[in-house]
């Protein structure tokens, strides 16, 4: 297969195994290319790409717009905060705006569930979905699957927990979608309140007893609390939650093997991991942000290859 079966990257949910290998082996293309002197192809040099963030990044916007660059495409940057959206400015007249100026991709961050499925009904581009709410994350789901394999050789019979708040994440969804095509078995900890209800449905078992989940498991993808997006309280303080599900580094030294532990960022040391475990040689959370730039690569290339050329 050479061509992604979706014509958009909405969310893990609506691509299937095979997108999932041409992604990863198109993405072991470009970690080669990166990693060499001269750091770019021309491949999309008659491809332009709007990056539309409507919620804060650090991670995701730099990595697309890094990506984008490798590849030689012409880039826009936008932020809500500095938009006309401030005035009343609509998503669907903010979008036909930036492609009447002849934009092939749209790359966005947006606070609402659907925000992204909504685009791809109404706009004629190709939209990536850089995070809506708490619904999906696709390229982090990607990037996190691309760095189990390539510290543990496969993803497949592995072992994955994903500790935190798992309710508020669409990293958490992403990665239950993708990490089951590929075979993994999964695991979600955390407390109770922040465990949706569903999540068994999703083929996940729950455990409340970090120890537990940790001694079980090959991989911790360990997410943030999204104090943003809580309107209650969902545990009494932050102190009881980092000691019922935070990470130490005597709790893991405790465990008599060495797992991986992931964190797609951004970190709140001393919440959910210690420094010492953040910065442990386990940790492969700088190689999860590099392995993004190659995965973003990855899915601009695949999807500027249906874009019609003139
Ligand atoms: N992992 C992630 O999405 O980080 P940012 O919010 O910084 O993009």
């Amino acid at each position: 297969m050479s061509q992604l079966s979706v014509k958009h990257l909405l969310g893990i949910k609506h691509i299937n195994k095979d997108d999932i290998d041409l992604i990863f082996k198109t993405a072991d293309h470009f970690k080669e290319v990166i990693n060499r002197p001269i750091k770019k192809v021309p491949s999309l040099r008659d491809i332009t790409i709007a990056n539309l963030f409507f919620e804060n990044s650090t991670r995701t916007r730099l990595s697309f717009e890094l990506a984008e660059k490798r590849l030689s495409a012409d880039v826009v940057n936008f932020s809500a905060s500095q938009s006309s959206v401030t005035k009343g400015e609509t998503l669907i007249d903010t979008a036909n705006n930036i492609l009447s100026m002849k934009v092939d991709i749209i790359v966005m961050r947006h606070p609402h569930v659907g925000a992204c499925d909504f685009l791809s009904q109404h706009v004629n581009a190709k939209i990536v979905n850089a995070g809506d709410g708490t619904h999906e994350h696709p390229t982090q789901a990607l990037l996190d699957s691309f760095s189990i394999r390539e510290k543990l050789g496969s993803v497949a019979g592995k072992k994955i927990v994903i500790v935190g708040d798992i309710l508020h994440s669409r990293v958490a969804l992403s990665n239950i979608y993708a990490l089951k095509l590929q075979g993994a078995e999964i695991k979600v900890c955390g407390p109770k309140t922040l465990i949706p209800k569903y999540i068994e449905s999703l083929g996940v078992s729950v455990e409340f007893d970090i120890k537990k989940a940790l001694e079980w498991c090959d991989v911790a993808n360990v997410l943030r609390v999204q104090n943003e997006r809580m309107e209650i309280n969902y545990f009494p303080s932050t102190r009881e939650y980092s000691q019922l599900f935070g990470i130490n580094k005597q709790l893991l030294d405790s465990l008599g093997k060495k797992i991986l532990i992931m964190h797609p960022g951004p970190i709140n040391r001393g919440v959910e991991l210690t420094s010492d475990v953040a910065d442990a040689d386990q940790s492969i959370i700088l190689n999860q942000v590099e392995n993004g730039v190659a995965i973003r690569m990855a899915v601009i290339y695949l999807l500027a290859q249906q874009v019609e050329r003139s």
